[in-house]
């Protein structure tokens, strides 16, 4: 049977109504925020076109999810507090964490380097780096989360660390300098670029001539992945690489230590867009 667009429209009303209803109280018992939401969003609703009244595809034509980055990065801006994010990123289960020892030091910094973190989130790597580039050198940890940068600053007074600084950033650019940094490092975060093309830009022109690009990302392979990535991270090594090779770099070096993220090293090229 067709639906109608007057159906799609009624059905949508009564979707929203129900929604509004089940949300009034908060779990604490409080009337919580989606109180006060609740009927701007039943007035949406029915300000909205009749032909859209339903969610998105979540399958593209190759069968794979869509996945929508910025509802994935929209935690990270809108986060409160911090513990939460340490306990998901310094978590024993963690394999980016269990082997952080071994990444740094693949990562094959020296004395007196200037490495960006690009996503540093909690600061995770900030000691390790801190130490490989010594005195002479400098950590800048970027991110576009305000809150995780004030606990990476917090964590870095704490362990002394002067050599470590913060940058705020956008999903447009990096906010690094021109010519600033012989390093950078993305570990599971190049599937959180927005614009992952005006990104890469920030970073080649960030980069020193010969510069070093260091990326790590999640696995993404169709059959053997697990749903939470196959709906969580937007492109597959192949698609990474060719992406990153297109903004002017050369990928030098693959390690293959870890099970469930690849490892890529690259060299900024003159190509750049
Ligand atoms: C999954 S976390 C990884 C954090 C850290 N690299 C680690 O491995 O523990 C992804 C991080 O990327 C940040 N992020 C998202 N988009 C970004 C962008 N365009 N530039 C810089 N950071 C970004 C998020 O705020 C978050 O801290």
């Amino acid at each position: 049977m067709r639906v109608g667009r007057a159906q799609w429209l009624a059905a949508s009303l009564v979707a929203a109504a129900l929604v509004g209803c089940r949300s009034v109280g908060a779990a604490d018992g409080t009337a919580g925020p989606a109180a006060a939401v609740a009927p701007r969003a039943q007035a949406q609703a029915a300000a909205a076109p009749a032909t859209a009244p339903v969610a998105a595809p979540k399958f593209g034509p190759d069968g794979l999810p869509i996945v929508d980055v910025a509802a994935i990065n929209q935690p990270f801006l809108e986060a409160k507090e911090v513990a939460k994010f340490v306990a998901r990123f310094e978590r024993e289960s963690r394999e980016i964490f269990t082997d952080r020892v071994a990444i740094a030091d693949a990562v094959r910094l020296r004395p007196g380097d200037r490495v960006a973190d690009v996503g540093a989130g909690t600061g995770l790597f900030a000691p390790y780096f801190s130490l490989a580039v010594g005195a002479h050198g400098k950590v800048i940890a970027v991110d576009i989360a305000p809150l995780f940068l004030e606990h990476v600053r917090q964590r870095t007074l704490l362990d002394s660390l002067p050599n470590v600084t913060t940058l705020l950033c956008d999903q447009a650019t990096t906010n690094l300098p021109s010519g600033s940094v012989d390093v950078v490092f993305i570990c599971d975060t190049y599937h959180h670029f927005e614009q992952p093309a005006a990104t890469l830009a920030s970073i080649h022109a960030a980069l020193v001539p010969g510069g070093r690009l260091v990326v790590i990302d999640f696995h993404k392979i169709k059959g053997q992945s697990s749903d939470f990535v196959m709906g969580h991270v937007r492109a597959d090594e192949a698609t990474a690489v060719a992406e990153i090779t297109a903004a002017g770099f050369a990928p030098v070096r693959r390690e293959g230590f870890l099970k469930e993220n690849w490892f890529r090293e690259f060299v900024r090229t003159e190509s750049g867009r």
